[in-house]
């Protein structure tokens, strides 16, 4: 390296000039952030080192979409509970600042919570002096102790990049040691704010509200009857239309559960009813859980603020991992993903109405090439030409409609190498859809890490597969987000083949689509 074959001048002007070329040479040799490191995502947001784990506070204010999330400043396993901070105009482009609300230590960690803008200043905490905007961001954390946890404000007036604790902490003690995850909305219809948040060990949502955000009284709660055992945590509430029609809408009450999810472990359950400010009230189907993700790493989901009516558009991030072996992942220096930014609606099936997730569009930026484009071809000729023109890549979307026309199988193998690969398949007379990690790379990190989910779908004649792989995440929304498949792989170097597969000669492809994405941090 230059560095060590520098030699001293006493010649000033020299000097100043190898100093200058030392550090221009030792940052390109050691940039701080290279996001070039093995399984680094490159259109997905992970933090520059070591570990991350829920999204928080997502809010929508003044052109500037922030993410803040929960972060270990020291480490690349769980601790020291912090939130980190990063800002975005697009949902895809972040620009890393630094942590916005740290651990006091000895005293508490903070733990996840929301964000919201003060729009009018209910808080008394913004301090703008324009008569037209006195608005300012307000975010609500969970104090976590040894024995306590309890909700607690922050406030920012210049845009997030810098916050204050409120002297007034905590707004919200239940004197309880698992109250946590505070998500707080404006609740328009009685003009206060909502906060639902959990006690997480009871499995138990609880309802509180608040004139000014800084003093709140508990009003309802939300539970189940079943057996269920684990954790509630992160919770969210918000409402949708169904289909899309204004007049007919219903309230989503999301639950983050620890462990009991259907691929095991962590997973994102969600109810379905009316709520009137203090209580809800589930209608879903009975005996049924439904759930908005059947992979092993969608967790933990957090759904922005103040996106502005104008676009309308519910928004969420969720973690990509599992609590089943979070800590162990084989990264080196920076541990844990963010997923997709899924815009969500509800549809009406013939079985009911459940949660649909499609990728924001602003994804579509980021396609660089077509590495593929064909339409109206058979499996047998869309096979042969991808196996001819080696198509690969480890950071791309796939978009594909299949008909399977008699096929027991069809599907697509990812990050294929030698001995491995990652297999997306749709098994007709099953009504199955399945995304395979058992022989992806390294799985041997953790017992719990290699296997097959599954999920089921509703029509056997097509599949589409919309596909988001970044080196070493998987997202495939299926059927127009009907289900949703997102996992972490940790595949080898050149495992990066991509084939589409069928048991049989038959079957067509409607429409395939293969872009090479490109990165967000270079
Ligand atoms: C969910 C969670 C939250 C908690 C946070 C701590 O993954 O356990 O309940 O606030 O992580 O990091």
């Amino acid at each position: 390296m230059v560095r060590h074959q520098m030699t001293i001048s006493c010649d000033l002007l020299r000097g100043a000039l190898a100093a200058l070329l030392f550090l221009a040479s030792a940052s390109a040799i050691l940039p701080l952030e290279t996001y070039n490191e093995a399984w680094r995502p490159q259109y997905h947001f992970t933090p520059p080192k070591n570990f991350m784990n829920d999204p928080n506070g997502l809010v929508f204010y003044k052109g500037e979409y922030h993410l803040f999330y929960q972060y270990n400043p020291q480490g690349t396993v769980w601790g020291h509970m912090s939130w980190g901070h990063a800002v975005s105009a697009d949902m895809l482009h972040w620009k890393n600042l630094p942590i916005a609300i740290p651990e006091e230590s000895g005293k508490f960690m903070v733990y996840s919570g929301s964000a919201v803008v003060d729009w009018h200043n209910f808080s008394g905490l913004c301090t703008s002096n324009d008569l037209r905007d006195p608005s300012c961001l307000v975010a609500i954390y969970t104090a976590a102790g040894t024995n306590s946890q309890r909700q607690n404000l922050a406030f920012s007036n210049d845009r997030g990049r810098s916050w204050t604790n409120y002297t007034g902490n905590p707004v919200a003690d239940l004197g309880q040691p698992d109250f946590r995850d505070p998500k707080v909305f404006w609740y328009e219809a009685r003009k206060k704010w909502v906060m639902v948040a959990v006690l997480a060990d009871e499995r138990k949502a609880v309802f509180l509200d608040s004139h000014d955000l800084k003093s709140w009284v508990l009003r309802g709660s939300f539970e189940t009857p079943g057996k269920e055992r684990g954790q509630w945590e992160c919770p969210d509430l918000f409402e949708l239309p169904v289909n899309g029609n204004p007049q007919k809408k219903k309230w989503v009450l999301v639950v983050n559960r620890n462990p009991g999810a259907p691929a095991g472990g962590t997973g994102v359950e969600y109810f379905l009813g009316g709520f009137d400010g203090t209580h809800f009230v589930s209608d879903g189907p009975s005996g049924q859980e439904l759930w908005a993700d059947y992979g092993k790493d969608f967790y933990a989901t957090n759904s922005f603020s103040d996106i502005p009516p104008v676009d309308g558009r519910r928004i969420w991030m969720g973690w990509i991992s599992n609590w089943q072996y979070a800590n162990r992942e084989p990264t080196a220096t920076w541990r844990g993903a963010q997923s997709l930014p899924r815009e969500l609606s509800l549809k009406q099936y013939s079985d009911g109405i459940r949660l649909v997730q499609r990728p924001v569009t602003e994804a579509k930026r980021l396609r660089q090439r077509a590495l593929l484009q064909v339409t109206n071809i058979s499996v047998l000729k869309a096979i042969q030409t991808m196996l001819a023109a080696k198509t690969s890549g480890d950071s791309v979307e796939i978009d594909a409609e299949l008909a399977p026309e008699g096929a027991k199988e069809i599907g697509f193998r990812l990050c294929k190498g030698a001995s491995e690969e990652t297999v997306l398949g749709f098994i007709p007379e099953q009504k199955e859809v399945f995304l395979d990690r058992t022989r992806s790379g390294d799985v041997s990190f953790a017992p719990e890490f290699p296997g097959r989910q599954r999920a089921a779908v509703r029509q056997i004649s097509r599949v589409r597969f919309h596909v988001f792989l970044d080196r070493s995440s998987v997202e495939a929304f299926v059927n127009d987000g009907e289900v949703v498949l997102t996992d972490r792989i940790y595949p080898s170097p050149g495992s990066d083949g991509i084939e589409l597969y069928s048991t049989a000669r038959s079957g067509k492809v409607i429409s395939l689509s293969i872009w090479k994405l490109g990165s967000v941090w270079h």
